[in-house]
């Protein structure tokens, strides 16, 4: 099932800005780029090293692990194949953002 979960205000990032949230236990980093909003899990796919912090160039973010580099916006790397990131949907709806993850609540998974 999946649901959606807010996250903040639509506003409150600028271009290149980022924030870090927690979602069911889960650390997801939300990225404006350009203006629009993405979501991507906070875990490289390489080591799991954690991305919230890593530099970010236009639209490609850099493990500050080992370096690869991930297109937030699909969570490919550059090029054909390699390793993908963990993507989720985000929306702006009556001022809030909206993060689409699959699953119930945490709380109600007892
Ligand atoms: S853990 Fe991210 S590149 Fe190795």
């Amino acid at each position: 099932m999946t649901r959606e979960v807010p996250v903040g205000v639509a506003d409150e990032l600028a271009p290149g800005q980022r924030k870090l949230v927690f979602v069911d236990g889960r650390s997801i980093v939300l990225f404006n780029i350009d203006g629009q909003m993405h979501a991507v899990d906070n875990s490289c796919p390489h080591n799991g090293a954690s991305l919230a912090s890593g530099p970010l160039e236009g639209c490609m973010l850099r493990c500050p692990a080992h370096g690869l580099r991930f297109d937030v916006r699909s969570g490919c790397m550059p090029g054909a194949g390699g390793l993908k990131l963990t993507t989720f949907p985000v929306r702006t709806v009556e001022g809030k953002l909206l993060l689409s993850v699959m699953g119930t609540p945490a709380s109600s998974q007892a």
